[in-house]
């Protein structure tokens, strides 16, 4: 990874972020790959996640993708927990206490706090950003702006389908 702290651009925060996340998947466009990588990323640069990865639209249903943290659930239909919330309303889903969201879906006892953010390229549902934290409301609304800035990142430098 680039050190853009001693290149003297001054940026910190989602701003850093996004900067790094362009540069590590600048030079692939297959979408494991760079899945993997986005997931990784994360984990390793929010801080404070016990789990952070991809459920794929498969035919109407959620299948687990690349992710980082201990095994999770495969299949998730829409709908179903925040996940299933996320992809049936295309709409970001911020958690602060998963214990008190109807039909959550405990995959990882740890998880106190979700941001479940759905994954849209050219009209199509490609599947959902899923990011867990042991501490509640771990997840601010500027994490939720940050979040979805890189997500579309990833979705632009990536081929999906
Ligand atoms: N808790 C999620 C399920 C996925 S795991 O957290 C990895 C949900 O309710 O959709």
């Amino acid at each position: 990874m680039i050190d853009l702290q001693a290149s003297g651009q001054g940026l910190d925060g989602y701003a850093l972020l996004a900067v790094q996340l362009e540069s590590l998947l600048a030079d692939e466009r297959d979408f494991v790959a760079n899945s993997a990588q986005f997931s990784a990323f994360l984990f390793h640069e929010l801080g404070d996640l016990n789990w952070a990865g991809l459920y794929l639209n498969k035919m109407g249903e959620l299948v687990l993708g690349p992710f980082q943290g201990r095994v999770a659930c495969v299949r998730i239909p829409f709908g179903r927990g925040v996940c299933g919330a996320a992809a049936q309303s295309r709409e970001t889903q911020r958690v602060e206490d998963v214990h008190a969201f109807p039909g959550h879906i405990a995959c990882d006892s740890a998880s106190n706090s979700e941001l479940v953010v759905p994954l849209v390229k050219e009209g199509e549902l490609i599947g959902v950003l899923d990011l867990d934290s042991p501490s509640v409301g771990r997840f601010s609304v500027e994490d939720q702006a940050g979040v979805e800035r890189l997500a579309e990142i990833f979705l632009r430098l990536t081929d999906c389908r």
